[in-house]
């Protein structure tokens, strides 16, 4: 069992917290959380509080994340995003893909691989979303959906890039549900996302990518989930909205 991949645990914030409650909760994770070395740490507040947050955790353990950027570096382009602006933040990873922008803003795997593309030109990581949606389970399709997601959103990034890539596998019918995957079917899928890593680049690197799990994340299934084989991580939605919640996730997990 290859588990020396450190376990990345990320809290996506959403559309939640305006600046002072954002930083009421990283003050309840900084303090829970001072000694936790083993797990790489990240927040992904809204936009509007990253500066915040950038100076709240700046001599922390914890790390900053968008929930999404532009394709485009700066120029005319209304109301988006670059990602030198998320450079300027101290913005160290980006989720692109979310299910929630597959299914409002249509984002397509084309789109998500130039984002990934533009993520990777800024030294930002990318935190790749797929997953299937319930009708795909039950039809017996989710291999099939998550590895054309994968191709596509991962096409042109070079094996040096994906390595830097982090990729969560989020069942769309777990996203705050309350329903998660269990870990036996969370491990089989991410095995297969690892076989396809290792046709679409090598072995090796495929060995060695993060992949995280996502999908009503709790702390009473944390331990579970993160210790299958497979599974890098989480990507917490609800539950990381509370500094308790998200501490007992991080602490249960190692
Ligand atoms: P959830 O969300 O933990 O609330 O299910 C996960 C996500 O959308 O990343």
């Amino acid at each position: 069992m290859d588990k020396d991949r450190k376990l990345i645990i990320a809290g996506n914030w959403k559309m939640n917290k305006t600046v002072a409650e954002a930083l009421d909760l990283v003050k309840g994770l900084k303090r829970d959380l001072s000694q936790v070395k083993e797990v790489d740490i990240v927040v992904c507040p809204p936009f509007t509080a990253l500066s915040e947050v950038s100076r709240e955790i700046i001599d922390s353990n914890i790390r900053l994340g968008a929930q999404n950027m532009s394709e485009h570096s700066v120029g005319a382009y209304t109301g988006e995003t670059a990602a030198e602006f998320l450079k300027e933040f101290l913005v160290r990873y980006v989720i692109l893909g979310h299910s929630e922008r597959r299914q409002y803003q249509k984002e397509s795997d084309a789109l998500i691989a130039k984002k990934a593309a533009a993520a990777h030109a800024a030294s930002l990581r990318p935190i790749i979303c797929v997953g299937e949606l319930l009708e795909h389970r039950e039809a017996g399709q989710t291999q099939t959906i998550v590895d054309a997601q994968l191709t596509g959103s991962l096409a042109g990034l070079s094996s040096v890039q994906l390595l830097e890539t982090i990729i969560a596998y989020e069942p769309v019918w777990a996203i705050g549900t309350g329903k998660t995957a269990t870990s036996e079917q969370a491990q089989e899928v991410h095995a297969s996302i690892r076989a396809k890593l290792a046709d679409l680049y090598d072995d090796n690197t495929a060995r060695q990518v993060r992949i995280q799990y996502g999908g009503s994340v709790k702390p009473g299934n944390a331990r579970e989930l993160m210790s299958q084989p497979d599974v890098d991580g989480a990507l917490v939605g609800g539950a990381a909205l509370d500094a308790r919640n998200f501490s007992d996730i991080i602490n249960n997990s190692i």
